[in-house]
């Protein structure tokens, strides 16, 4: 990450002139193949990152290592993940900090688990439960992949997040990205020390109000619920104004902290 050149066996995104995004693996005499012709790979590896390369058709490539924002929206999928756009806020608002120890449900795809895994670093701890295996097993992949092997701080249960009230086991931080927040509460709760925070990410208002209603029964202080909307602009010498698409609604943010 240093400075250092491509080397095989590691990712890259190739940004071609119309700013697409292609996340490719480098592999010593590979090819990359898409509209814009055929890309030997081997053009890619030794050079160093922002460097321009040429597909066979003359057509430009700039070569970057790819952003946890990148990878995650070009990643293997089981689940529905959690957009660049909302992992930011998530992060903030349940305040993950280096050391944290986190707990995760469900880990679907993992992108939450990858931007958990960041937050907290080497010295905390990110224990995630997924009910389904297909999930874990396509959540494990990609944080092996991002992270070169599987973090030695990151644990992937198999199994319902109600099961880590039969462990002892406390955490400072819950993060929660299931349909029923509610079903769990007792038990996400029980293994929260007081003044632990706890961030729930919904997609419908109904599932919000439920789960808003289930925290303040269970005395959590400073529910709050947010939305994100990310509008980007268009930036160009004769016309500065907002892009024309936006994603309008992806999830809700409710956050609360655990009282004494
Ligand atoms: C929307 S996905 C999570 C996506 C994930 N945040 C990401 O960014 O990739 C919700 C997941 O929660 C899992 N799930 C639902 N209830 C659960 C429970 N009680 N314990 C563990 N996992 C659960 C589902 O199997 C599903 O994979």
């Amino acid at each position: 990450m240093n400075g250092e050149p491509f080397r095989a066996g590691e990712r890259v995104v190739l940004l071609d002139e119309r700013g697409r995004r292609y996340l490719v693996r480098l592999e010593p005499g590979g090819t990359f193949h898409y509209h814009g012709g055929a890309l030997p790979h081997d053009l890619v590896l030794g050079s160093e990152e922002g460097t321009t390369v040429h597909s066979t058709t003359g057509a430009s490539l700039l070569c970057f290592r790819p952003r946890l924002a990148d990878f995650v929206l070009k990643m293997g999928r089981g689940a529905q993940v959690i957009y660049p756009k909302d992992l930011g806020p998530l992060l903030i608002s349940a305040d993950v900090f280096p050391g944290a120890r986190v707990i995760e449900a469900g880990t679907g795809s993992g992108a939450l688990t990858l931007a958990l895994c960041r937050a907290v670093g080497p010295e905390g701890r990110v224990v995630s439960y997924e009910r389904r295996a297909d999930f874990l097993d396509v959540a494990r992949r990609n944080a092996e992949d991002f992270f070169g092997k599987l973090p030695a701080w990151l644990d992937l249960r198999h199994g319902d997040v109600r099961e880590v009230a039969s462990t002892g086991e406390t955490f400072q931080r819950a993060l929660l990205d299931l349909p029923e927040p509610r079903a769990v509460l007792d038990e996400v709760a029980a293994a929260l020390i007081p003044g632990g925070i706890l961030a729930t990410y919904l997609p419908s208002t109904g599932q919000v109000q439920e789960t808003v209603a289930a925290m303040r029964d269970a005395r959590f202080a400073e529910v709050e619920t947010f939305e994100v909307l990310l509008r980007t602009w268009h930036v160009e010498p004769r016309s500065v104004r907002p892009d024309h698409r936006m994603v309008a609604h992806t999830g809700f943010v409710t956050v609360g902290r655990k009282t004494a």
